[in-house]
């Protein structure tokens, strides 16, 4: 599988990721769910942020030590089942800005159609990382990433948590420079373009809707 794509092994996340797709857990468990693996997932991928060295006075003595280097976040998530991802990274880096993309899948062609759009101002100075709990054809992040392009960002992650082999595929190929964080890296897509075994609708889960 494609070099851009990191499958988060860790055993927590694994382990919440199962509870997630269990069709009998409810919505407030799931959005629980979905927030804490959006955190242990945010955890990775900001491994590489850069450091700068202070000095720090301890109650024994003056030392040097590292902080965060200035760098700017900002997360995007893809409405609605994005939404369900901020809490959980807000509470690692809660200095990020937050942009909304909306988009929904219509039904039949599965493509996405595009209703809301909100970034911040500044974000040729930001890292964005996307969020949205399924990649599945790929259609809805190529198209929210196309978006975030046009805005110059510093640089771009993708954050989800079940993928599609297709949907890395068509994502990797359109967006090579991005790279993709998942939990889980599924098996294919049905007829219907749902994710298998996936965890269902994500945003139906999260809001209840269905
Ligand atoms: C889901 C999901 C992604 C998209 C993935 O959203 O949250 O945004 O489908 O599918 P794709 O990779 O084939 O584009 P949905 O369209 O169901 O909207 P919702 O979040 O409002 O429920
Ligand atoms: N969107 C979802 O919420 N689930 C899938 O399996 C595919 C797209």
């Amino acid at each position: 599988m494609n070099k851009k794509l990191v499958v988060m092994d860790h055993p927590l996340i694994q382990h919440k990721l199962t509870f997630l797709r269990d069709k009998n857990t409810g919505s407030k468990q799931f959005r629980e769910l979905v927030s804490e693996i959006a955190m242990l997932m945010c955890y990775e991928a900001t491994r590489d942020l850069p450091l700068k060295e202070v000095i720090t006075e301890t109650p024994m003595m003056k030392a040097t030590t590292k902080v965060i280097a200035g760098r700017k976040l900002a997360f995007v998530p893809i409405l609605r089942a994005g939404l369900g991802m901020v809490d959980g990274v807000l509470s690692l880096i809660p200095a990020a800005k937050v942009g909304h993309i909306g988009m929904y899948r219509d039904p039949e062609t599965h493509q996405p159609v595009d209703y809301y759009c909100k970034l911040p101002s500044d974000l040729e100075q930001r890292d964005v990382i996307v969020l949205d709990p399924m990649l599945a054809t790929g259609g809805s992040a190529i198209d929210a990433v196309d978006k975030i392009k046009k805005f110059n960002p510093r640089s771009i992650k993708f954050m989800c948590i079940i993928a599609a082999p297709e949907g890395v595929e068509a994502f990797t190929t359109a967006h090579p420079d991005v790279e993709v964080y998942c939990a889980g890296l599924d098996d294919k897509l049905n007829d219907h373009c749902y994710i298998l075994p996936g965890l269902g609708d994500a945003g139906d889960r999260i809001f209840g809707t269905k």
